[in-house]
This record gives C-alpha cells, sequence and structure tokens, in this order.
C-alpha cells in the first residue's frame, strides 16, 4: 500500500471512533510534508502537470496583475516600503512574471511560504529580488504599503465536508471501509466553528446534498485583515455565490481531484498522488472580509476584471501589430469558455492596521 493511506489507517485506528473529519484527511493528503500533493515540493503546473491555472497559462497574468499593482503604488504616492505580497507562490513563476514587468521601479516583493521547499525553488528562480515570511502573522509589523495578491491559494485549503440528512446537517468523517479503502460516515460536528457556519445553511435541499465548509478560509482572511498594509488585495480563483452551491445540479459538492487533466469525485482514492480541490464560496469570503474591515471595490468574472485591467495594455498596441501569442493568452484568461467564466477575481480595499 502507497505510504500515505497507510499512515491515514494508522491514524485512523488511533481515534476511539476510528474515524477522522475528511478536513483532516485533506490537510494530510496535500500537505503532509513528505507524501503530501503539495507537502512535498512544488509540482509541475500546466501541460505537463495535473491542471492549468492562470500563471501557467502565460506571463500575460502576471504582467496584468503587475500594471494593477503599480496603479496603486502610484496612487498611494510612491511609499518607499510599497510592496507586492504573494501568497501561494509555487514555483515563483508568477513573482517572476511580476517583477518583468516592475523592471527597476524601486517597488519590493514578498511572498508568504511556509514551506522551505518552495522558498527554496522560489530562492532558485528569484534570487535576491524577493523576501520571505513564514506566515500571514508576521506582516502584522510591517509593510505599511502594499498589493496582497494570490491565485488559487483557498480553493487548495483543507475543508470540512458537511451532508443534509434530511433534517439537520451533519458533517462527513472518513473511516477504512474494511478493506485498504476509506468511505464516508456522517456524525455530529467535530467543532464549534463549524456548528456555527452550518447554522446558516437553508434547510430545504434534497437529502443528500453535500457541501464544502472552508474554515481555513475564513481564518485567511481574518488574518489578512489584521496585517499592517493599507493597499489591496487581489484574491483570483474558481468558485460560486453561496446560492449557486444550493443548486440541484450541485448536490454532490464541488470538491475534486485532479490527475494528469483528469477531473472525478473519488477524493479518497490515489491520497497524496492527487490534488484535492474545491470551488471557493465567494458570498462567505467577502461577508467575512467586510465584517473584519475591508471594502469591497470589484467582484466579477475574471474575464470581465482582467478585460477591464488589460484596457492599458490593449490600447498600447494602438498603431502597432498585435503580439499574437500574448493575444492567446489574453483569450485563455478571459474567453468564458476557457478561464473567464470558470473563475472570478476579488478585489478589496484594505484599511491600515
Ligand atoms: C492550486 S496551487 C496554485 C499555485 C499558483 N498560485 C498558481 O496559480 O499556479 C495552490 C498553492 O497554494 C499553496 N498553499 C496552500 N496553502 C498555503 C499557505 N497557507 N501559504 C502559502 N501557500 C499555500 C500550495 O502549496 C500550492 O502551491
Amino acid at each position: 500500500m502507497p505510504l500515505l493511506p497507510q499512515m491515514l489507517h494508522e491514524q485512523l485506528a488511533a481515534t476511539p471512533a476510528g474515524r477522522l473529519p475528511f478536513e483532516q484527511v485533506m490537510e494530510l493528503a496535500l500537505y503532509h510534508p513528505e507524501h503530501g500533493y503539495y507537502g512535498a515540493g512544488p509540482r509541475r503546473i500546466g501541460r505537463e502537470g495535473d491542471f492549468f491555472t492562470s500563471v501557467s497559462v502565460g506571463s500575460l497574468f502576471g504582467k496584468l496583475l503587475a500594471m494593477r499593482a503599480l496603479q496603486e503604488w502610484e496612487a498611494q504616492g510612491e511609499p518607499e516600503d510599497f510592496t507586492i505580497i504573494e501568497q501561494g507562490g509555487h514555483d515563483g513563476q508568477l513573482a517572476e512574471d511580476i517583477l518583468s514587468t516592475v523592471g527597476d521601479r524601486p517597488v519590493r516583493y514578498l511572498i508568504v511560504e511556509p514551506n522551505p521547499r518552495y522558498r527554496e525553488a522560489q530562492t532558485k528562480r528569484l534570487g535576491s529580488r524577493v523576501r520571505w515570511v513564514e506566515n500571514l502573522a508576521a506582516l502584522r509589523s510591517g509593510p505599511k504599503h502594499g498589493f496582497f495578491l494570490c491565485n488559487e491559494l483557498p480553493d487548495a485549503f483543507p475543508v470540512h465536508l458537511v451532508r443534509w440528512s434530511g433534517e439537520r446537517w451533519e458533517e462527513l468523517f472518513v473511516e477504512a471501509d474494511g478493506t485498504e479503502a476509506f468511505r464516508f460516515v456522517p456524525g455530529d460536528c467535530s467543532n464549534d466553528e463549524l456548528e456555527e457556519e452550518v447554522k446558516h445553511l437553508p434547510h430545504d435541499l434534497e437529502t443528500g446534498h453535500t457541501l464544502e465548509i472552508n474554515l481555513a478560509m475564513l481564518r485567511w482572511i481574518r488574518e489578512l485583515a489584521q496585517a499592517a498594509f493599507r493597499g489591496a488585495i487581489f484574491i483570483a480563483d474558481y468558485g460560486l455565490d453561496a446560492e449557486e452551491f444550493f443548486a440541484d445540479s450541485r448536490a454532490g459538492g464541488t470538491i475534486r481531484r485532479y490527475r494528469q487533466h483528469q477531473m472525478d469525485g473519488h477524493v479518497l482514492e490515489d491520497l497524496g498522488g492527487c490534488d484535492l480541490t474545491t470551488h471557493i464560496n465567494f458570498t462567505r469570503l467577502i461577508a467575512e472580509a467586510l465584517r473584519h474591515g475591508l471594502v469591497e471595490r470589484e467582484y466579477d468574472l475574471q474575464g470581465r476584471v482582467l478585460g477591464r485591467m488589460a484596457m492599458p495594455w490593449l490600447q498600447s498596441f494602438e498603431g502597432r501589430p498585435l503580439d499574437a501569442a500574448m493575444m492567446r493568452q489574453f483569450n485563455s484568461l478571459t474567453h468564458p469558455a476557457f478561464m473567464g467564466r470558470s473563475f472570478r477575481c476579488l478585489i478589496l480595499e484594505k484599511p491600515a492596521r
């Protein structure tokens, strides 16, 4: 048996009821430092990897983000400590793309990166132009001016699964199925925070309707709101509004596993060998952000947000031939049939702390 499922069997056997919340299983599968899908070090993203992201499409995404960050820098009066802060920087590709547009402007770049293997890969690519912190708590003491960005970060946070029984919301736990495999089993919510979230879910759904609750995302946005910088927060991810999660067509939830560009719902199989990911609930994220002092500036389909951000770049082609390769990237990022509709962008204004 591969090591990670074996470790999970051992962990399950060590619990009193022989089961663990799915959130802990997802944490293990993605972030175990040796055998987790992400924990073990940056995987290839793109054609040769398991999935594409806007970063893997090409350098245009970074160019547009750099232009947006530079607008913020200028709007704040070009302060000396202005810092572009990225979280989920993976192998450093997006940082490289952004920095090539920033050029020699005196703008700093900081990556929030807890995993030393990722820091190593990022250092190799980016050298001394970048600094690192391990977590968001380190941003409480500075910088004072910034532009925070992340692409496909909260979709990779471990989530709890809950299922409507017809009478109440129950949490889904994972247990051994008697063979080498695992199965879901319902039970009471494993913690108070989850219990509180579940209180706000509707009751008029079909029996068996399953949803993900991303408590880590709520903790994350609260933590980000405590950072010292004033400026903007740019979040791009695939996600939905709250009501879309309750549609009968989504009764199975949005949790999926990805491997070699194949996607399915067998999320308890090949643990550690596949990416596990969910759509994020933007309605819930925005509500939590506003409750903690952040201000919604823009929330829309990625196609529309990047379309607006790209206007100065598109205008720069006036009288010159279009760059065909870059236009193909623009199409992939913004066309509704590609990434334009399934991805959404949220831009928040962040006051100083
Ligand atoms: C779907 S990948 C996206 C990678 C990259 N941003 C892109 O768009 O190509 C998710 C990334 O988030 C990282 N990640 C997850 N939790 C994190 C955390 N708390 N801090 C920093 N990175 C994190 C993972 O290691 C992984 O590199």
